[in-house]
């Protein structure tokens, strides 16, 4: 039962939990109108602190495709944590509205809102997780696979918040992992242990080796929101990472390539792979939609 919990993390969710989102997830994306009144009269508020395209807009589409409403405070509005105490915009917005998204800095702060909050709290992006990311991705590879447990899938690139979400969300659907990553930039060791009391998390530091054979090679970019000063210690870092017709010879020929947006096109991802026919990017970015209807839904389930 999702009603009234939180999404922090996928890891706190169950197995079952997981397979419920998914599940509502195929029945509102094959047939949309159905759920056009499921949450009328319901308000979301979205609190972000850092840009974004997709999380915003699947968010607010898909509220007003459910017969809600959408709220956005960005920084400027709400400026998180100075003008006025966490706890306070939690108590407040909780009377307002029915849940909220928030796109942190820490994931402390939208762990601190949900505790403060009487009302469901979705993160939308924080510097550990992307948990609406991770469920959709998840979601892509089933659509796509119809035996995932059968195929490689490798994260090539930087052991970030992505990959955490990506990590807990293949350990809920049985799906082992490859990834590679920089030395230094490989994914936390806590949360590669969460995800192996599951599955087999296989870390290394050669992205060609990790490549060979992939049905699947994500990546994501290699400076993230709110790293901008290591810009160039990272591009030095990962310039062997680099997602590019070479890399992908390593692969399955038919071998999918994900990314979760925004890419920078000639740094972890070339424009020759990113806009091949094996490239999924946006079946992923049209899911965050769908999946984040079912999240929604199952949150505040009437
Ligand atoms: N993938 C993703 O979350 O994109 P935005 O930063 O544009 O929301
Ligand atoms: N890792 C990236 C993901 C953006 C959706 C970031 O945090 O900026």
């Amino acid at each position: 039962m999702l009603k009234g919990k939180d999404l922090i993390s996928i890891n706190d969710l169950s197995s079952q939990d997981v397979s419920g989102i998914l599940s509502l997830a195929t029945k509102v994306k094959k047939s949309p109108e159905l759920y056009k009144d499921e949450l009328r009269g319901k308000s979301l508020a979205l609190i972000f602190q850092k840009p974004s395209s997709r999380t915003r807009v699947s968010f607010e589409v898909g509220m007003a495709q459910l017969g809600g409403h959408a709220i956005y405070l960005d920084e400027t509005h709400i400026k998180f944590g100075s003008r006025e105490a966490v706890k306070d915009i939690a108590a407040t917005l909780s009377r307002y509205v029915n849940c909220i998204v928030a796109r942190t800095f820490l994931n402390k702060d939208i762990e601190e809102l949900a505790e403060h909050s009487t009302i469901p709290v979705i993160n939308g992006l924080s510097d550990m997780f992307h948990p609406c990311q991770g469920l959709s991705d998840i979601f892509t590879i089933t659509e796509k696979f119809k035996d995932p447990k059968k195929i490689k899938v490798v994260y090539i690139g930087d052991g970030n918040n992505v990959l955490h979400s990506l990590m807990h969300g293949v350990a809920k659907i049985g799906l082992d992992l490859t990834v590679a990553s920089p030395k230094g930039y490989e994914p936390k060791k806590n949360i590669v242990n969460e995800a192996e009391k599951s599955v087999k998390i296989t870390v290394l530091n050669d992205p060609l080796k990790a490549a060979e054979g992939a049905d699947v090679i994500y990546t994501d970019v290699w400076v993230s929101m709110g790293q901008e000063s290591e810009r160039a210690k990272r591009l030095n870092a990962f310039k062997m990472f680099q997602i590019d017709s070479r890399l992908m010879s390593y692969a399955k020929p038919k071998c999918l390539v994900m990314h979760c947006l925004p890419a920078h096109r000639g740094e972890e991802i070339t424009d020759s792979v990113i806009d091949s026919p094996n490239s999924i990017v946006f079946d992923q970015a049209e899911n965050r939609l769908h999946v984040q209807k079912a999240i929604l839904m199952l949150l505040l389930d009437k």
